[in-house]
């Protein structure tokens, strides 16, 4: 087992440590019994994570002398809402749960989320332990303490920071993940390798090329380097105000895509497209070589993401869902660009014209 610290302020005193392995549940135990960071935890995963995972992990808990209750919730983003956090406070009260109780997300980044907001509030905050079990949220959503639901108006529109106390990544729980959410996953790995990590994209191909993605060694590689990358940058920017930022490469446009399907395109494709747009437009712009941007598209495809908009979605509704993006940020759109592969910037004078080029010719 390999263990990351995530160094935060040391006056707010929110550092913890990431647990990353294979088969690591007893080991997990054992830490959060050790740690006495709660007297009692209440779990909550959804259905689906439960029928597959849920005894086992309590089990587990259990063996260490931990009091574990367990709330499950629907699967799907239609649980992340304020309703689903109401739901869960009224059965942690029914349960006895109090302040000295802890709260433990089982399950991807709807339910790393989800918990972590309740987590944020209940009582005015009590302790959050994050096991990702998606690909995702073992590289990205459990780390870095975001938290939140949706409104009928948008994603994540109400949201606290609340940093977990410990995250426990178990590459053992993907193996049950359908290959459509495994490749979710491996278009943020990919945006890592993009920003920061140029190797990753060739561990990736030299993965794909030998059917090793799903691996548990490979695996626990990628996600090690993805985890350093994303705490380091969480180190520097805890709330977001910047540096950050750079880790929504590929979103600005994904995001447009995405809704413009009918989130019939999943955050994973829609990242990928983004992604390669993103690229051309560093491109474009005179910074990232032709080479790099291929090399991108290249490895999208390898893992059987799209690097091109489907036929069927309206170029034009993309482009206004992008230009609303920029009323919310003050007129300019925030696009996050490639000098090189792994230099990132933040560049907010991208022309409308040059976007409007751009998704003309990734268009399939
Ligand atoms: N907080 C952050 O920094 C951050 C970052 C990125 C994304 N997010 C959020 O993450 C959410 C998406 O997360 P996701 O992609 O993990 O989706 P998800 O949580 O909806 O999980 C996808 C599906 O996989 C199933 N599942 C989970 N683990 C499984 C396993 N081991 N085996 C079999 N099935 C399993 C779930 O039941 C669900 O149906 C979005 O709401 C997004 O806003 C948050």
């Amino acid at each position: 087992m390999k263990t990351l610290k995530v160094n935060l302020d040391r006056r707010t005193n929110h550092s913890y440590e990431i647990h990353i392995g294979g088969e690591i549940l007893d080991r997990m135990g054992m830490i959060l019994a050790r740690n006495g960071w709660a007297k009692r935890y209440v779990m909550v995963t959804d259905t689906r994570i439960d029928a597959l995972h849920g005894q086992m992990v309590q089990s587990a808990l259990e063996k260490c002398d931990l009091r574990i209750d367990r709330i499950t919730v629907e699967p799907g983003e239609a649980s992340k809402q304020i309703g689903t956090v109401l739901a869960i406070t009224e059965k942690m009260i029914a349960l006895g749960a109090d302040r000295q109780t802890g709260l433990i997300a089982l399950g991807g980044g709807v339910i790393g989320d989800l918990t972590g907001f309740v987590a944020s509030i209940f009582m005015r905050g009590i302790p959050v332990i994050q096991i990702p079990t998606t690909l995702l949220a073992q590289v990205d959503s459990s780390i870095g303490g975001k938290t939140g639901v949706d409104t009928a108006a948008g994603k994540n529109l109400l949201g606290t920071f609340h940093q977990p106390k410990a995250v426990f990544i178990d590459v053992a729980f993907l193996r049950t993940l359908s290959d459509e959410i495994f490749r979710d996953g491996l278009a943020e790995v990919i945006k890592y390798g993009a920003i920061e990590a140029p190797e990753l994209l060739d561990d990736l191909e030299a993965a794909a090329a030998s059917a090793a993605l799903r691996e548990t060694a490979f695996l626990e590689r990628i996600i090690s380097a993805a985890c350093r990358i994303k705490k380091g940058i969480v180190e520097l920017d805890e709330r977001e105000t910047g540096l950050r930022r750079i880790l929504n490469f590929g979103h600005t446009v994904g995001h447009a895509v995405e809704a413009a399907s009918g989130y019939a395109l999943s955050h994973g494709e829609s990242v990928a497209i983004g992604m390669v747009a993103a690229a051309t437009l560093s491109e474009r712009l005179n910074d990232l070589t032709v080479d790099d941007r291929r090399r991108i598209s290249s490895v999208i495809r390898t893992v059987g993401l799209p690097d091109r908009i489907p036929g069927n979605l309206d170029l034009d509704e993309i482009q206004s869902r992008i230009a609303r993006d920029k009323k919310k940020a003050g007129e300019i759109v925030h696009f996050v660009l490639l000098k090189k592969l792994g230099i990132p910037f933040i560049d907010g004078g991208v022309p409308a014209e040059l976007i409007k080029e751009t998704l003309e010719g990734l268009r399939k």
